[in-house]
C-alpha cells in the first residue's frame, strides 16, 4: 500500500497561533507500508529506465549507494535479471564512496559490499563499475578524486542516483558542514557515523576516521534523484530533511533544490512527519482522507496534553479551540466527552496481572484460561529481561506456564578476551578436578587464533561456539532468576544467524520450521515478541519475521484462535504512549530486581557503550531509563504514578 506521493508546500498550513507548526513536505515523498514494497518500486523504475535507454541504444548511469537500506533494491534487480532476463550490459555505474583507507577485499569495503550484493549477481561489464579508491596514498586522493568527477562528466552524468541517508542527515558521507556545491573529496566522518558503522567493523576504534565521497554537489548534478529511507531510527532525521528550510548541516535538505528528487519511505521512516505526527494541524482531515476515529483522537488528545502540560482531565474547550483541534471539538462537542473517553481508554492499558486475572477481568484482556501458556520470544540472549524482565518476573510470580525462547546464540557480541577468560576457566576446571584434561587441543587453538586475529575476521568455528556458550549460561542465568522454569528454557539457534559475520542471511523456511516447532509443542495462548523494527536488515526484525510466519502456519490449529501476540520494544526505543495497549507497572522493588536479572548477561555488560560515546549507558541503565520515563508520561497525562512501566502493543495475525 502506498500513499500518494505529493508536493505538498502549497497544501494548507494550519493557520491557527502555533508557532512550532511552521512547515510541511518540501520535497515529494512516496510512503509505502513495508521497506520490501519501497524496494521492489524503485528496483522496478530503475529497470524500466535501463530498458527504456537501452531501446533507444543509449547506456544507462547509475549512482550507487551501499549501506543496509539499498540491499533490498539490489535483491530485486538480481531476481529480474534471473527470473525477466533484464540486462545490466548498458549500465554504467558510480559508487557514492569508499571507507579510507581500506582494501578492497576486506569485510567492510564498499568495493566487496557491491560485489556480494550486486555486481557479481548481475551481467555488468567489469569496466563499466567506478567505485573510489580506497587504497590511494594522500597525496594522490586529490587528484584521483578530480579524475572521479570527469569520468562521470565523460560517461555523460548520472541518470539516476540512488541515496540513503544516515543518522546525521548525510548522504554519500557528506557529513553535517558539506557545502552545496562540494565535489568528490576525503572527509572526516563524524561520529555518530562511526557509531553507527561500529558493529560493521567490530567496534568503534575499528571504524576509518575518513572517506571518500562525491560531494553534494556532484549528486545534485544528476538527472534523477531517489533516496531511501528505512526504519523509524531514520524517522527523525527524515523530517528535518523533508520539512525544514534547506541547510548545510543536514546534506540530504539540499534534495529540495533538485528538479527531479523523492524521498522513498516506509512507514516507520515517515512516522515523525507532520501528515503522519500531527495531521490535524494541517488541515481538516477528510481532505487527506483521514477521520477523527478513536485511535487519532486519543493521539491527538495525548499531544494536547502535553503540549498544555496539563493532565488530559483539566483539557478545556479552550485548549482544544487554540491549538489546532477546533475541528475534532466541533464535531465532538465538549471537552469533557473527548478527554473521559481518551482517560478512561489509557486507564484501561495498565494491568499489574500481563497474563489476566479470572477474579477482576478487565476489557480485552483474556482473563481466562488460568494459568495461561505464555512464550517469550528473545531475538538476542538477554532481550527478555532487557526489554520486558519486569512482565516475565510477573508472568511467573502469577502462577503462569512461561517458556522463554532464544532465538539466536547473540556470538558475535561476545568480546575476544571473554571468551579467552572462560577458556581459561574450563581448563583451571579440569585441572582441579583432574577431568578431561586433554581439551582435545581447542584452548591453544582458540588462543592461537586470538594472538593474530585482525579487526573483523570471521571468528574460527571453536571460538564461535565458546561465545555462544557463554550466552547461553547467561541467558539460563536470567530466566531462571526471573522464574523460568529450567525445562522451559528453549535455545533455538535459528540458522539465518549463524554466519559469524555481522550481516546475516534472510529468514528461510527453516528459521520457521524451528519456531512452528516450539509453538506447536507449547501451544500458547500468549506470545511475547520484540517488535523493534528500528532496523530493516536487523536481527529483531528478522527474529519478528520468522514469529509471524511460525503464527502464519498455526494459524488453523485450535489453540491459535485464542493465542495473542504481544510486543515488547528492544533496548534502544519505546512504543509512543498513544501505541501503547497494554502498560505494566513495576514497583520500585520489580526494577530492582529486572536489574539483577540483566545483571546475569555479564558478557554484555559493557557492550550497551559500543555505539559511541555520545551516550554512556549500561543496558540495564536504558531500559530503567526507558520503563521510568514511560511512568512518568503516564502520571503527567493524570493516570496513576508508578515506579516504572513496561509497554506493549498487540499484533494480529
Ligand atoms: C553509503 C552511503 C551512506 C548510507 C547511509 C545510510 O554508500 O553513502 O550515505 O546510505 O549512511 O546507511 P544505512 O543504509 O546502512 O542506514
Amino acid at each position: 500500500m502506498s500513499a500518494p506521493s505529493s508536493r505538498t508546500a502549497s497544501s494548507p498550513i494550519y493557520r491557527g497561533p502555533l508557532p512550532h507548526v511552521t512547515t510541511v513536505e518540501r520535497i515529494p515523498v512516496t510512503v509505502y507500508a513495508e521497506p520490501g514494497d519501497a524496494s521492489r518500486a524503485v528496483a522496478r523504475e530503475i529497470v524500466d529506465l535501463v530498458r527504456q535507454r537501452a531501446e533507444a541504444g543509449k547506456k544507462t548511469v547509475l549512482g550507487l549507494a551501499t549501506g543496509s537500506t539499498p540491499v533490498g533494491v539490489y535483491e530485486e534487480l538480481i531476481r529480474l535479471h534471473r527470473e525477466e532476463g533484464v540486462s545490466f550490459k548498458s549500465v554504467v555505474t558510480f559508487n557514492l564512496d569508499e571507507y579510507w583507507p581500506m582494501q578492497p577485499d576486506e569485510l567492510q569495503s564498499y568495493r566487496r559490499f557491491m560485489r556480494e550484493h550486486l555486481f557479481d549477481h548481475v551481467d555488468i561489464l567489469e569496466e563499466a563499475i567506478h567505485i573510489p579508491d580506497g587504497t590511494l596514498g594522500r597525496t594522490d586522493l586529490a587528484k584521483a578524486c578530480a579524475a572521479y568527477e570527469e569520468q562521470i562528466r565523460e560517461a555523460g552524468g548520472i541518470d539516476l542516483q540512488v541515496l540513503g541517508i544516515g543518522r546525521t542527515g548525510h548522504i554519500g558521507f557528506n557529513e553535517p558542514g558539506s557545502p552545496l556545491d562540494s565535489r568528490t573529496r576525503l572527509i572526516t566522518l563524524d561520529g555518530v557515523t562511526r557509531a553507527d558503522a561500529a558493529s560493521d567493523f567490530f567496534g568503534e576504534w575499528n571504524v576509518p576516521r575518513q572517506a571518500i565521497t562525491m560531494g553534494v554537489g556532484t549528486i545534485l548534478d544528476a538527472k534523477r534523484v531517489v533516496l531511501l529511507a528505512f526504519g523509524e531510527h531514520k524517522a527523525p532525521i527524515v523530517r528535518k530533511a523533508v520539512e525544514e528550510p534547506p541547510c548545510s548541516h543536514v546534506s540530504a535538505s539540499a534534495l529540495q533544490q533538485h528538479p527531479d528528487a523523492r524521498f522513498v519511505l516506509d512507514r516507520a521512516a515517515a512516522a515523525r512527519l507532520s501528515r503522519f505526527e500531527t495531521p490535524w494541524l494541517l488541515g481538516p482531515l477528510d481532505s487527506m482522507g483521514l477521520e477523527w476515529t478513536a485511535g487519532l483522537t486519543k493521539r491527538a488528545v495525548i499531544w494536547l496534553s502535553q503540549q498544555r502540560q496539563k493532565p488530559i482531565l483539566k483539557l478545556t474547550d479552550a485548549d482544544y479551540n487554540e491549538h489546532g483541534l477546533q475541528e475534532l471539538l466541533s464535531c465532538r462537542g465538549r471537552a469533557y466527552d473527548i478527554n473521559i473517553e481518551v482517560f478512561r481508554a489509557m486507564q484501561a492499558t495498565i494491568s499489574g496481572w500481563p497474563g489476566g486475572k479470572a477474579a477482576a477481568s478487565q476489557p480485552g484482556r483474556q482473563a481466562e484460561p488460568f494459568p495461561k501458556r505464555v512464550v517469550v520470544f528473545s531475538p538476542h540472549p538477554d532481550d527478555d529481561v532487557i526489554s520486558m524482565g519486569g512482565t516475565l518476573i510477573r508472568l511467573c510470580e502469577q502462577g503462569h506456564d512461561v517458556h522463554v525462547a532464544y532465538q539466536t546464540s547473540g556470538n558475535i557480541a561476545v568480546w575476544d578476551e571473554s571468551a579467552d577468560r572462560h577458556v581459561d576457566f574450563v581448563e583451571e576446571f579440569c585441572r582441579a578436578f583432574g577431568v578431561g584434561t586433554k581439551t582435545s587441543g581447542i584452548a591453544d587453538r582458540i588462543r592461537q587464533f586470538l594472538k593474530s586475529k585482525q579487526a573483523g575476521t570471521i571468528d574460527i568455528a571453536e571460538l564461535q561456539a565458546v561465545k555462544g556458550l557463554i550466552r547461553r549460561t547467561e541467558a539460563r542465568a536470567g530466566a531462571r532468576y526471573s522464574g523460568v522454569k529450567a525445562e522451559n528454557i528453549h535455545f533455538l539457534d535459528l540458522p539465518f544467524y549463524e554466519t559469524g559475520r555481522v550481516r546475516k542471511k534472510p529468514v528461510g523456511p527453516e528459521d520457521v520450521a524451528i519456531t512452528v516447532k516450539l509453538l506447536e509443542q507449547v501451544r500458547p495462548h500468549q506470545v511475547y515478541a520484540a517488535g523493534d523494527l528500528s532496523d530493516p536488515h536487523g536481527t529483531h526484525r528478522v527474529c519478528l519475521g520468522a514469529i509471524l510466519a511460525a503464527l502464519d502456519a498455526v494459524r488453523t490449529h485450535d489453540w491459535a484462535a485464542d493465542c495473542r501476540l504481544w510486543l515488547y520494544r528492544g533496548a534502544w526505543q519505546e512504543w509512543e504512549p498513544h501505541e501503547i495497549e497494554m502498560a505494566v507497572p513495576l514497583s520500585p522493588e520489580e526494577v530492582l530486581r529486572k536489574r539483577m536479572a540483566i545483571f546475569k548477561h555479564e558478557s554484555q555488560k559493557d557492550r550497551a557503550l559500543f555505539p559511541g560515546p555520545n551516550d554512556p549507558r549500561e543496558f540495564w541503565q536504558r531500559a530503567e531509563d526507558r520503563n521510568r520515563e514511560t511512568a512518568r508520561l503516564y502520571d503527567r497525562l493524570g493516570l496513576p504514578e508508578y515506579e516504572a512501566i513496561e509497554g506493549f502493543v498487540r499484533h494480529e495475525f
